[in-house]
């Protein structure tokens, strides 16, 4: 996606990797919108540290990175025998997959790199083929939102509003994004369309995220804060949900993703408006049976009790919003059932939840 920085378009992508210094790069999304900095880590320490502290967020970013990163800690290799690297390979691959629980991209991501590596006769050979499976995984990221936004485009009716919810836009993944995929198509077939961004808290990633990708795209959109869906959704104001995933069940159509969004699915049904997730293929979890197994992130209850923002001088502060005293639950992400999804837009097509399983082929299942 093209950014405006000092006034000129430039194209970035939010995850990619130099071979040259063996360092992943990053977009820093902790300082959006308020300033557009890269940043570069060194070490897969370093790169699951970013992982964990939100510096890159969103299912197909922490993929991307979780590959990379991957990648980037075989590479740095120095020893002589296979024992050793194998070795190397366990601690990498566990430090990163603790980065964070829900969004199953991660340890996908990484199992995509470990499958390539087995076809490595040495350590070098293994090591140069980590890295070409962690920019394949990057480059399906891409080509997989472009899909989503081919089939989801013509869901978008113009003069229509779209409320969304979180970020599911290019910077939670590599380019383009779920969501956010067929907005961008839309608008590249001319349609004229408004979107209303959930401002979604604690951390606020529509308000700052996803707000700032659409005016950076020029498209139509304001902010809601996230108990105003119902009220516009009573009035007629909103005529389609378009939601990402962080963990998509094959066996169950059952879809995790950024808390509230199972609030707002509940309101979509009552109020008979289409309710759509769009997801890349790396979103599904082919193997959990029950989405009350997916393992939801427990955030601390700082974000709950205070705001964050920038001052008038431009510096980020943090203000204690609730009473002193008191303590706060942070559940980082919900299940919705799949009976309140009108439909899943995939890269092969829109499908109904609960078709997922029986189309494995074709979603890459098996
Ligand atoms: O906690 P985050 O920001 O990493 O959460 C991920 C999300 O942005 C959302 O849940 C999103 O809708 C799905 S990620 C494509």
């Amino acid at each position: 996606m093209k950014v405006r920085v000092h006034g000129r378009a430039k194209h970035f992508r939010t995850v990619s990797f130099d071979s040259r210094t063996n360092e992943v790069v990053l977009i820093e999304q902790r300082r959006l919108p308020h300033s557009f900095e890269l940043t570069r880590t060194t070490t897969h320490k370093q790169t699951a540290r970013a992982i964990t502290n939100m510096t890159v967020r969103g299912a197909g970013a922490i993929g991307a990175t979780a590959a990379y990163g991957l990648a980037q800690g075989v590479r740095a290799f120095s020893g002589k025998t296979e024992s050793a690297f194998a070795r190397q390979i366990e601690r990498v691959y566990e430090t990163l997959a603790a980065a964070r629980p829900t969004a199953v991209d991660l340890v996908n991501a990484m199992n995509d790199v470990l499958v390539a590596m087995d076809e490595g006769k040495s350590i070098m050979q293994k090591q140069r083929l980590a890295l070409k499976a962690a920019k394949k995984f990057a480059d399906e990221d891409v080509a997989h939102c472009e899909a989503i936004g081919r089939h989801g485009a013509k869901l978008i009716k113009n003069g229509s509003s779209v409320l969304t919810h979180c970020n599911a836009g290019w910077l939670a993944f590599v380019d383009i994004g779920s969501a956010t995929a067929p907005m961008y198509a839309a608008q590249a077939k001319g349609k004229s369309f408004h979107v209303f961004c959930d401002e979604t808290r604690p951390r606020s990633q529509g308000a700052a995220l996803t707000a700032w990708e659409l005016d950076q795209q020029g498209v139509s959109h304001e902010v809601i804060a996230d108990n105003a869906a119902g009220h516009l959704m009573q009035r007629g104001e909103i005529d389609l949900v378009i939601v990402g995933s962080d963990r998509t069940l094959g066996r169950t159509g059952e879809v995790a993703n950024k808390i509230g969004t199972y609030t707002k699915a509940v309101l979509a049904a009552r109020h008979k408006i289409p309710f759509y997730v769009a997801i890349p293929l790396s979103t599904i979890d082919w193997n959990l049976r029950n989405g009350m197994d997916i393992p939801i992130e427990q955030r601390n209850a700082i974000e709950v009790l205070s705001a964050c923002g920038v001052d008038n001088q431009g510096r980020c502060r943090e203000i204690r919003v609730a009473n002193p005293a008191s303590g706060a639950r942070n559940p980082a992400f919900d299940v919705t059932p799949p009976e309140l999804i009108t439909g899943i837009i995939t890269p092969a097509g829109i499908y109904k939840p609960r078709e997922l399983w029986k189309f494995r082929r074709k979603l890459g299942g098996e």
